[in-house]
């Protein structure tokens, strides 16, 4: 048997809906849901837009792989929603195979686009987000399925089937 840590961590692209369905499926399964974009601006006091603007993206990385290892890293079972680029570093892929059953929130880039809200914490959606959203997909989706324990494909899936696709994937992990 594989020895794994706890959670469920949900990984994908912008859009793909890791928050808003993680939010709910820690609902249902009574654990803490953490999301890396929303550790950072607690830990920072400043938004992701705000990183980007100032800092630049690579710094944000940096400061991404920081939280969203702290969190696979926790010991209380939790949904974790791993930002898009979380997948990049290598390390972070890692760290998050050990950490429990990873979910890949899987849409086709034009799903993506209709879904991913622009502006707010997206600042790589600013300029033609329907474009940017089909390169990233293109870069990332080997890294993705690199991670994935399971696939969701979500195009057309209704949320509710989606969150209890996700809860029944983290019951069996606790009971592994
Ligand atoms: C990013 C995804 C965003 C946020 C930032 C960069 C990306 O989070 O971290 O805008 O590179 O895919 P979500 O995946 O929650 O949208």
């Amino acid at each position: 048997m594989t020895v794994r840590g706890p959670h469920l961590v949900l990984v994908g692209m912008m859009g793909a809906g890791k928050t808003t369905a993680g939010t709910l499926a820690a609902a249902a399964l009574g654990r803490p849901f953490l999301d890396s974009d929303a550790e950072i601006e607690a830990r920072t006091g400043r938004t992701v837009r705000d990183i980007f603007a100032h800092e630049g993206e690579p710094a944000f990385r940096r400061l991404e792989s920081d939280v969203v290892r702290a969190a696979l890293a926790g010991a209380e079972p939790a949904v974790i929603a791993a930002a898009g680029g979380t997948v990049l570093d290598p390390e972070n892929r890692a760290a998050m195979r050990g950490a429990g059953t990873v979910v890949w929130l899987r849409a086709k880039p034009g799903v993506l686009a209709e879904r991913a809200v622009v502006g707010g914490h997206r600042p790589l959606l600013d300029d033609d987000a329907a474009t940017t959203l089909t390169r990233l997909a293109a870069e990332r989706e080997p890294l993705y399925l690199e991670v994935a324990d399971e696939v969701i494909e979500t195009d057309e899936v209704p949320l509710d089937d989606i969150v209890e696709r996700l809860v029944a994937l983290a019951s069996r992990e606790s009971v592994r």
